[in-house]
């Protein structure tokens, strides 16, 4: 059977992917950290954690609560740097089977535009996806994802300084999804993934505060799931791109709904942290669903679920 997917189709060098299982930015680490647990080469593709252009600590503790089928994370984009990713991690990537695609994150245009720069031509790097998740400092940190002029600014100019495929992460945190990723899509997006976290808080009610160092943090996980799953439905019915669906994807069935939602591959987060060896888990269920059904190619069940 063939699982392979194809998810920059219209990029000169493509990003062909084994399999549609990739795992999430910020849960997967640097793909390293999970290598004795499994062979993370059979994977279709890893998503390094957020990485910005100086090396950042995060935000204050606490940074994680368990919530109802959730977690509420406030990391803050706690990082290397995108120099020491370069030296450090990238030369190990280049002798992968498995693509590495760099989650990148600014502050400004500018920032985006610098961090593109820095990874073009990078041995070991296959493709950038944007976090447009992150509070942009000259409007007065609303999100950049949070409109579709910002969205198709940052992604039109991180296209212009990268020959890399780009993937742009949308937030779930805005008045309408499918605009910003029309605008994202016309902006030269290779593809669209989503979502990122959706805005939280938790209360401790002992000491009468926030719970998390930060007050609000990103809500994932289960919880999510039936969210993202309409958000991708809704994107898939109007670009023309590959969307890659994140969400609370915890189980072979939840990826499965994803693909037939109209995601040509999925991305597994929170679900790591219950069980490493989820990503693999998801693999192995799909090739059993897909014999179970008789399907001899994945990308026959895309968007299958579409009315
Ligand atoms: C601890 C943690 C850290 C994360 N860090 C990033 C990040 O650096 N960049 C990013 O784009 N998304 C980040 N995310 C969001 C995930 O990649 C994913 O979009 C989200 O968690 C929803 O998927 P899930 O429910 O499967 O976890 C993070 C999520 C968690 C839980």
């Amino acid at each position: 059977m063939n699982l392979s997917v194809q998810l920059a189709p219209e990029h000169p060098a493509g990003l062909s992917l084994a399999n549609p299982v990739m795992t999430a930015s910020g849960t997967f680490g640097y793909g390293t950290e999970y290598s004795h647990l499994f062979d993370i080469q059979r994977l279709g593709a890893i998503v390094c954690k957020g990485t910005t252009l100086k090396p950042r600590e995060g935000n204050p503790q606490p940074r994680l609560a368990e919530t109802a089928s959730g977690l509420l994370n406030s990391i803050g984009l706690q990082n290397i740097g995108v120099k020491a990713l370069i030296k450090e991690k990238a030369p190990l990537w280049a002798s992968w089977r498995v693509p590495v695609i760099i989650n990148i994150a600014g502050e400004t245009i500018d920032d985006y535009i610098q961090l593109a720069g820095e990874l073009d031509g990078i041995a070991g790097v296959s493709a950038i996806e944007v976090n447009i998740s992150c509070p942009n400092i000259k409007a007065g940190g609303a999100e950049f994802g949070a409109n579709p002029e910002s969205a198709a600014e940052v992604t039109a100019s991180v296209k212009a300084a990268t020959s890399l495929p780009v993937l742009v992460k949308l937030t779930p945190n805005t008045a309408d999804i499918a605009k910003v990723a029309t605008a994202v899509a016309e902006a030269g997006a290779d593809a669209i993934s989503l979502i990122n976290t959706l805005k939280g808080m938790v209360i401790d009610t002992g000491k009468r505060r926030p719970l998390l160092g930060n007050i609000s943090g990103g809500l994932s996980g289960p919880a999510i799931k039936p969210v993202a799953l309409y958000m991708v439905y809704e994107v898939a019915g109007g670009v023309a791109v590959p969307v890659i669906g994140c969400g609370g994807i915890t189980t072979a069935s939840d990826a499965i709904e994803f693909i037939m939602a109209g995601a040509s591959a999925i991305q597994i987060g929170t679900a790591s942290f219950t069980n490493p060896r989820a990503p693999l888990d998801i693999l192995e269920g799909i090739e059993q669903f897909l014999e179970k059904e008789g399907v001899k190619d994945i990308t026959e069940l895309i968007g299958v679920a579409r009315c």
